[in-house]
């Protein structure tokens, strides 16, 4: 296995949209993708992420990956087993939605207020070209909706309403989680 190069923003392949897995190549054996998926695991293990998705490491192809076990960037949030996805779409997404910080390995050290629905429905196919179909609520929605964003071409900021909420991660922390924990105590 191997790190991959994180692709930050300005780097075009971040606002391309991904193009499909074709489910033949993802399958065979000896296969490139499957050597590929391991090195994104292996990478968002690396850098503490929460998701990445195949344009952050300079491949514009819709693959996405997640995973989730008391993260110190997002605490109190639960967590989501590791998750392979290909070729995702989201659909009946929630009127419903929820203000969370959000924070992208492509926009090293920024957290923005970002709205998402707060319930959502995932099609997919996993690692072996098995489908998925499944609804999504709570942390697991905000990722997928994060992370499937990159395959659009999308990234957090262009979700944003308000640009004031924009923050580097240690005034977050000192003027930003503060008075949400105050507010919350
Ligand atoms: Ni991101």
């Amino acid at each position: 296995m191997a790190l991959l190069k994180i692709s930050k923003l300005g780097n075009p392949v971040l606002r391309k949209v991904a193009k499909p897995v074709d489910l033949n190549d993802l399958t065979e054996p000896g296969g490139e993708l499957q050597t590929f998926i391991d090195n994104m695991i292996e990478t968002m293990h690396h850098e503490g992420g929460v998701g990445l998705a195949a344009p952050q490491v300079n491949q514009s192809i819709q693959i996405v990956v997640l995973e989730y076990a008391e993260n110190e960037r997002y605490p109190g949030e639960g967590s989501i087993p590791l998750t392979v996805l290909i070729n995702p779409v989201l659909s009946d997404y929630s009127e419903e939605e929820q203000d969370g910080w959000e924070s992208c390995l492509s926009l090293v050290d920024f957290r923005g207020l970002v709205p998402r629905s707060t319930t959502i429905t995932l099609t997919a196919y996993d690692r072996n070209g098995k489908s998925i179909q499944k609804t999504v609520s709570g942390f697991e929605a905000v990722v997928l909706q994060h992370e499937i964003d990159h395959l659009k071409g999308l990234v957090f900021l262009d979700r944003m309403k308000d640009l004031t909420q924009l923050s580097y991660q240690e005034e977050f922390e000192e003027f930003w989680l503060k008075k949400e924990e105050e507010a919350s105590s």
